[in-house]
Formats: C-alpha cells, sequence, structure tokens
C-alpha cells in the first residue's frame, strides 16, 4: 500500500514535470535532471577538503579538512594574453564564506529539491571548519564571524586577520627574482603583461595591509543563516547541529553589535553617522527623502567604529580607508540572518520588541527594495560593493521572502513586522526583479535561455572583434533561476514538494525551464567554464576608487588628524551635493556613470568558486525537478 502510493506519488510527479518541460525543443527529462543532480552532488561532495594539508610551494596550497575551494582571481581582460593571464592566475583562498554557503546549499538542495542527503560527517566538517573565524580580539563567547581566520601576532598583542595562502603567494613572489622573466615577457612583445606583474608586486604593500580586515556583518549572518537551517533540521543533523551550536553559544553578541555599529545618518554621534562616500553616491536618493526629524539606521558591512580604528589600526585590525560602507549584498544577508535566526528559534522573537532591532530590520529591507525598484540608481558598481552579481543579490534577498511565506504557511508569524517586509519584498521581487529576470534573458539557437554577468564577455581577438566566452553564464543562469523559484513557489512540508505560487505566469515558468534545460544541456561541457565572481574587493576599476564627495576626512570631526576617513558624515542634500560633484574630488571628475566591468581595462580581484557554482546549479536544477501546478 505505502509502496504502491509512493510509487503513484513518483509517477504523478514524473508527468507533471515532463510537460513542463516538453515545451523545450530539448530533451532533456525529469530523470536526466535527476541524474544531473547527483552528478553534481558527487562531484561537490568529493571536492571537500578531507584532510588538513600544508603549503608544498609551487604546487600544493594549504588545505583545512572539512572546507571547499575558492580563489582569488584576477579580472584581466582584452587581448588574448591577457585571457590567458586570467587562466592562469588563481591563489587557493582561506574564506569562510564559499565553505558557509555550499554546506547550506548541500542541506537545502536535499530539504526543498529532495537531491541526495549529504552525510552527516561532511556536514559537521563543513561547521567545524568555519569555527575558527568568530572574533579573537574580544574576551567573550561571540558569533561575530571574520572573513579570514586570525593569527595571533606577539607585538600587537592582537588577532589579525591572516589569509595563509595569500601570505604563502606574496612571501614566494618577494623571494623570487621576476626581474629576468619581466625582461623575457618584454623581449617577446608582452610588456602589457611585463607592467602589470610589476604593478602587482609592488602593490604587494598594500594588499597586505587590506588583508588586516575587521569582523563583519556579511559572514557573521551566512554564519547565523547556516546555524537556522540546521536547527530547522536537527532531526536529520543532530550532530552537525549540535556542533554549530557549540560554536555559537551567544548569538546574542550580533545583534548586541547590530545596535552598536548600524549607520545612523540623523545621529549627532560621529562613531556611526558617516559612510564610505562611494556609498553616499548611491545611497543619498533615499537618505533624502526621509524626513529630516527620522531616524534611519542600516545594516553596515565592518563591525568596527571610528574610536575602534583609533585602537586597532596601529595593531593590524583595521576596515578599508577606515571608513565604513552600505553594500546592499550585505544588507541582503543580514535580513535573511535575521529572519531564518528569529523563524528557527535560534534567537527569540522578542529580539524584534528591541526598537532599535525592528528599525534596522525594517529600514534595511526597506532599502533593498528600493534599491531593486529603482536598478540600483543605475549604479550596481557601488551599491553592490562587494558583490559584482545582481542575480546572485537577487536571490539572496528572495530567500527572505522564501522563508517567511514557507513559515507562515504552518502558523502564525511570531511578530508582525516580519509580514511588513515579506509583503515589501514581495512587491519589488514578483515586479522588478521578475521583469528585469525576463529581460535579461537570451537564448539560443536550440531553444534554451541563459543569462551572463560579465566574467569572459571583454576580450578581443586579432581583429578587435569582442569575444563572448560566458565564463560565469553557468552560475549566473542557475542563480535566475533560484532568485525565480525562491520568489515563485512555496514548499510544502506535508508532501516536500514546491508548488507554483497562484497566477504565476507562464512566462516565468517557461524561463525557468529553459534555463534550467540550458544547464541540464551544458553543465558538464567543455563549452563553459564554472567560474563566478561571487565576490570581489570593493575597489574593481576607476568608477570604484573613492574619489566621490566627502566632508569627513578624520576619524574625529574637527579634531587634529588621528587618520584619515573618506566619508560623509549625516546628510547632504542634493544642491549641495551637485555643487560638490562639480567641483570634483583631488582635481578629478567623479564618475557618475557606470558602463559595466568590461567597459574599462582596469583589472582587480575577485573571487571565484567553482564548488559553489556547481551546488547552486544543483539547487536550482533539484528545486526546478521538485516544484509542481497547485
Ligand atoms: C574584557 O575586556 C573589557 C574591555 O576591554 C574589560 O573592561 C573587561 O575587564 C574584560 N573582561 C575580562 C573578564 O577580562
Ligand atoms: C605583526 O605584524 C607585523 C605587520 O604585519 C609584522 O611585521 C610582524 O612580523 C608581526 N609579528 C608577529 C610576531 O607575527
Ligand atoms: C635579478 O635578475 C636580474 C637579471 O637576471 C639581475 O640583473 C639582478 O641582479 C637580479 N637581482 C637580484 C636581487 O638577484
Ligand atoms: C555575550 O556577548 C555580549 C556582547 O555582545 C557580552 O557582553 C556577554 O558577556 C556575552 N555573554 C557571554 C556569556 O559570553
Ligand atoms: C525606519 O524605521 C522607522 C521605525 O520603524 C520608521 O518609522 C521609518 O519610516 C523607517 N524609515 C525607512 C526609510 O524605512
Ligand atoms: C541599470 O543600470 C545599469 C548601470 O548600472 C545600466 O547599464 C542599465 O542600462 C540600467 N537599466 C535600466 C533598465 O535602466
Ligand atoms: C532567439 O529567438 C528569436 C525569436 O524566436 C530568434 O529569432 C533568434 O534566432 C533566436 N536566437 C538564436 C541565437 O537562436
Ligand atoms: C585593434 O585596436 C588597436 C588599438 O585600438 C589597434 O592598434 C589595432 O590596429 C587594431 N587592430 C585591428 C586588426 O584592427
Amino acid at each position: 500500500m505505502c509502496l504502491k502510493q509512493i510509487g503513484l506519488l513518483t509517477v504523478c510527479g514524473v508527468v507533471s514535470v515532463m510537460l513542463s518541460i516538453t515545451r523545450v525543443n530539448g530533451t532533456s527529462t525529469v530523470r536526466d535532471i535527476k541524474s544531473t543532480v547527483e552528478s553534481l552532488f558527487n562531484k561537490v561532495t568529493s571536492e571537500q577538503v578531507k584532510q588538513d594539508s600544508p603549503f608544498i610551494p609551487p604546487l600544493f596550497w594549504e588545505k583545512k579538512r572539512g572546507t571547499w575551494e575558492s580563489d582569488v582571481r584576477f579580472y584581466f581582460h582584452g587581448h588574448e594574453e591577457l585571457f590567458l593571464m586570467r587562466e592562469a592566475f588563481r591563489v587557493y583562498d582561506d574564506n569562510m564564506f564559499a565553505t558557509a554557503w555550499i554546506t547550506s546549499c548541500l542541506l537545502e538542495s536535499f530539504r526543498y529539491g529532495n537531491a541526495p542527503k549529504p552525510l552527516e560527517d561532511a556536514v559537521t566538517a563543513g561547521v567545524l571548519a568555519i569555527e575558527e573565524y568568530h572574533d579573537k580580539n574580544v574576551n567573550y563567547s561571540n558569533s561575530l564571524m571574520t572573513f579570514w581566520p586570525q593569527k595571533y601576532n606577539a607585538t600587537y598583542k592582537a588577532w589579525s586577520s591572516y589569509p595563509y595562502n595569500l601570505h604563502h603567494f606574496f612571501d614566494l613572489a618577494a623571494s623570487t627574482n621576476f626581474s629576468a622573466f619581466e625582461q623575457l615577457l618584454d623581449r617577446i612583445g608582452l610588456q602589457d603583461i611585463a607592467e602589470i606583474m610589476e604593478r602587482l608586486l609592488r602593490t604587494e604593500h598594500g594588499y597586505l595591509h587590506a588583508f588586516q580586515i575587521p569582523p563583519d556583518f556579511d559572514d557573521t549572518f551566512v554564519n547565523l543563516g547556516l546555524g537556522s537551517l540546521l536547527a530547522e533540521m536537527k532531526d536529520e543533523f543532530p550532530a552537525a547541529h549540535a556542533q554549530w551550536q557549540s560554536q555559537n553559544t551567544n548569538v546574542t553578541s550580533v545583534f548586541d553589535a547590530l545596535k552598536k555599529y548600524a549607520y545612523r545618518p540623523m545621529s549627532s554621534d560621529y562613531n556611526v553617522n558617516a559612510i564610505d562616500c562611494r556609498t553616499y553616491f548611491y545611497l543619498r536618493y533615499f537618505l533624502q527623502k526621509v524626513p529630516k526629524d527620522e531616524d534611519v539606521m542600516l545594516v553596515p558591512t565592518w563591525i568596527q567604529n571610528a574610536d575602534e580604528v583609533k585602537i586597532w589600526s596601529s595593531r593590524g585590525v583595521d576596515m578599508p580607508f577606515n571608513t565604513n560602507n552600505v553594500d546592499v549584498t550585505v544588507a541582503a544577508n543580514a535580513v535573511f540572518g535575521i529572519t531564518t535566526s528569529i523563524l528557527n528559534g535560534v534567537i527569540d522573537s522578542t529580539v524584534l520588541d528591541d526598537t532599535d532591532i525592528k528599525q534596522i530590520y525594517w529600514n534595511t529591507s526597506n532599502l533593498i527594495a528600493s534599491m531593486i525598484q529603482t536598478n540600483f540608481s543605475s549604479r550596481h558598481d557601488l551599491a553592490l560593493l562587494y558583490y559584482p552579481s545582481a542575480i546572485e543579490f537577487y536571490w539572496f534577498v528572495a530567500r527572505t521572502y522564501g522563508e517567511i511565506t514557507r513559515k507562515e504557511k504552518h502558523g502564525p508569524l511570531p511578530h508582525p513586522i516580519l509580514n511588513d517586509v515579506k509583503e515589501r519584498l514581495s512587491e519589488v521581487l514578483h515586479d522588478h526583479m521578475t521583469t528585469d529576470l525576463l529581460n535579461k534573458a537570451k537564448n539560443d539557437s536550440q531553444g534554451h535561455l541563459y543569462y551572463d554577468d560579465f566574467v569572459g564577455d571583454g576580450d578581443i581577438d586579432a581583429n578587435n572583434n569582442t569575444l563572448v566566452r560566458g565564463q560565469d553564464r553557468l552560475f549566473t543562469t542557475g542563480m535566475a533561476i533560484n532568485a525565480l523559484l525562491s520568489t515563485w513557489t512555496v514548499f510544502d512540508e506535508q508532501t516536500k514538494k514546491l508548488i507554483w505560487e497562484k497566477g504565476t505566469p507562464t512566462e516565468v515558468k517557461d524561463t525557468v525551464s529553459k534555463a534550467a534545460a540550458f544547464l541540464q544541456a551544458y553543465e558538464f561541457g567543455l563549452t563553459y567554464q564554472p567560474w563566478n565572481a561571487f565576490f570581489s574587493g570593493s575597489v574593481k576599476g576607476h568608477t570604484t576608487g573613492v574619489r566621490y564627495p566627502m566632508n569627513r576626512r578624520t576619524l574625529i570631526p574637527g579634531d587634529k588628524p588621528q587618520g584619515y576617513m573618506t566619508a560623509v558624515q549625516g546628510v547632504i542634500y542634493e544642491q549641495e551635493y551637485q555643487e560638490l560633484i562639480k567641483k570634483g574630488v583631488s582635481g578629478e571628475p567623479v564618475p557618475i556613470d557606470f558602463h559595466g566591468y568590461n567597459d574599462y581595462p582596469d583589472y582587480w580581484p575577485f573571487w571565484s568558486s567553482e564548488p559553489y557554482t556547481y551546488v547552486t546549479n544543483m539547487l536550482a536544477l533539484a528545486k526546478y525537478s521538485n516544484t509542481y501546478e497547485e
């Protein structure tokens, strides 16, 4: 009886999904997709590092058990040699970010997409691997996370962020005599490359300093998101959940920090009323609309303020440009982390009775919505300061909406503000985001749909024709599917299926299914590389330099300089701001427009993680194959 029922369910499922696929010219069937999901699962789980292993120059990077690979690359683009250099340059990185996300996606694929169940040991190893990323510069147990592990510096009597493989790389570079190599490059006509090599090595000091970053709200909330997922799945992964809990015994520390460091432009407190001049350029439209006597509080990136820079910058902990910023992708991860930790009982919902926390949650959600509505003020480069991919951002936002709608199907929401946030996001996701995604889809001759961001689409051939290599095509297409499915489907806890929302436009279903067919066709082919630019440094060419109007250049306003800032304090209204734009900054014009990362030749570091592409593609395909009509 039971078996028969299960059999029937399966048959019904197959028929319904096949119906939605038959519109595609390609021949993917549910069985094909399920087998791709299984291959992706095997690929991703096999790539998790099984044992700690040391750096053996120049071939083997230092690796820690439980982590997944992500690499620092440089976005060289243009003629063939630059393309080859982009291919060749790669430093294995040690951030917690990739591992936390990949672990989450494995769990979500299993939970929402009926993908294979990851081994509990693998999940626990992922959790254990990020244990050392809790801030060690405070003397209490905390969940304030750093992007890189911290290493104790006996001279400074402080812990500073220490990406060990990047240090291995620069140590190796410092001990190598490159001039012979550069002369060779010069001789064979590769002056560009020789010059780039020289500049890269000359900036070594700059990079080493840039590594010394404080903890941040991005990693902090991604960790909280992972813990919330484990709390929800604790019956299936009891050991992994217990491990996460044992590493996070003071989750309140996150909310304390949020209150302390939130950006408050209307405040008179100099520690919180100033922001990176690059942030202010795009954020001003939002801030100028706030009534003059009304407070606004937003999640910033760094867990550090001006007073702390004074103490800590000479001890090796210091935010870039000594100035905090607002990145709406970080904001999206924070809103998701707050939402899911409350809905899964990792933090009590009464935390939202705190007026500051409630305001940060609501104001930040409004910022996100307004950014989606206004095309990021046409400045993706500034609004998404660390995350070049707008489609990845869409998915991060849609996750919050998906989480709230799923929970509210099974009982009342624990706080009314959750409903307000859901309504606000619902509007912009169903309308602006969906329209943008439908418009950005491109078709190929086989009737598939795909999405490109920018990686690999800015090279030129010998005749100066632009080459489109689509190096982030797999990643971006998968993210588009994830964003649309998190917006237009709801997971049903009883049947374990995703159900299209009533009234989902046919065009949305079509787009998802043709994009899934694209992934199915190309996932393991040689046509497209599984690259992404899931993360980047804040400076990505001339539009992202700190060359925007600023009115505060010192840590303490009005005081004699004790360290610089590149900030806007308070609110500058439009007329005055336009005057400042006209004046320029340090004799240079202010970059008004952004035309994409392939528009100028500058090169800059970005993070690419192949297992992150594979696991997010797996999530997209698994969820797609588990989506049904009502
Ligand atoms: C922790 O650090 C704070 C501030 O640096 C200090 O006031 C406090 O005494 C320390 N507490 C303990 C238990 O060391
Ligand atoms: C502390 O950091 C400084 C600056 O990065 C470095 O020169 C020094 O070697 C470090 N000291 C120790 C003991 O690690
Ligand atoms: C590096 O190599 C160049 C060219 O071979 C040589 O002239 C120079 O002396 C070398 N520098 C060092 C520090 O060894
Ligand atoms: C939790 O974190 C707060 C700071 O956010 C700290 O004051 C408190 O002592 C910590 N509690 C424990 C038990 O470590
Ligand atoms: C910020 O939050 C406060 C308190 O919830 C609210 O009154 C105000 O309208 C919000 N402003 C924005 C721009 O979200
Ligand atoms: C959105 O902004 C980007 C620049 O960031 C611009 O290239 C694009 O044309 C804008 N799209 C719309 C629909 O306005
Ligand atoms: C995309 O679709 C349009 C309309 O169906 C068609 O004319 C065009 O040839 C397709 N593009 C490719 C690359 O096949
Ligand atoms: C390509 O562009 C470069 C720089 O603008 C120019 O020097 C070169 O002659 C061009 N090559 C061709 C084949 O048009």
